[in-house]
């Protein structure tokens, strides 16, 4: 399995917040079975991009050297959660926050109320420089839960839609919940993330999540949306 969307890398957002607690949580991912995970640092600050690069590869290595030292085979590659602003409009090269270098862009919208003509701007913006946006937790928004028609026409702009475990396990409410099965049963999502950041609530240890699945999501989706399809993220294929 390949994890598309956490926060483990450590001290650059508000996800773990020392490198042990990273340490922990890749621990944790492989002891739960993924090989390898992409790191996803939240992003929104566009006036200072090669800031951002430079701090998270450099903690990427520190990183990778403490996974070394502690036995933990897992791979952790390059990505970034970019929060959908104008700012983004007037930025400048963004290829480095692209997840492992692929056409892959995993982005998000305000949790709470926005424009909508202005968030599928921003989206079609992505898409003319020529990345595949991954819309992160889509059944996590206000604005889409006030306005489902907004799926129809992110699904019209070739947008791919990645759901994190808590929502399916009905942790982030029940809107949430539903919107989450609907979503992956439909065919509309086709990632599931961990969205991880920390050893406690929202956390690594998939195994335990599993277990709380609703029975809709069955086995070979779970494949699909964990394994397979976070590959062809990776290997820069179309899903
Ligand atoms: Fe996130």
């Amino acid at each position: 399995m390949t994890d598309i969307h956490n926060h483990i890398l450590f001290a650059i957002d508000d996800g773990a917040h020392d490198i042990d607690t990273s340490v922990e949580m890749c621990r944790e991912a492989y002891e739960n079975g993924y090989k390898a995970v992409v790191v996803t640092p939240h992003f929104a600050n566009y006036n200072h991009i090669d800031e951002f690069v430079n701090e998270r590869d450099y903690k990427i290595s520190e990183l990778q050297k403490a996974l070394q030292v502690e036995e933990i085979p897992l791979t952790i590659l390059r990505g970034a959660e970019l929060f959908l602003s104008d700012a983004l409009m007037k930025s400048g090269n963004i290829d480095d926050l692209t997840i492992n270098n692929s056409r892959y862009m995993l982005c998000e919208f305000p949790l709470g109320p926005f424009n909508i003509k202005r968030g599928l701007m921003w989206i079609d913006e992505l898409i003319e420089r020529g990345y595949t946006p991954i819309l992160a937790h889509p059944e996590r928004y206000y604005e889409i839960h006030r306005n489902l028609h907004i799926i129809d026409e992110l699904l019209d702009r070739d947008v791919v839609f990645q759901v994190n475990i808590d929502s399916l396990t009905g942790k982030n409410g029940s809107t949430a919940q539903q919107l989450s099965i609907d979503m992956i049963c439909r065919g509309f999502a086709q990632l599931i993330g961990t969205d991880a950041h920390d050893l406690k609530y929202r956390h690594t240890r998939i195994k335990e999540k599993i277990k709380e699945l609703p029975y809709e999501i069955d086995h070979d989706i779970f494949v699909k949306c964990v394994k397979i399809n976070s590959q062809k993220v990776i290997d820069d294929e179309e899903i």
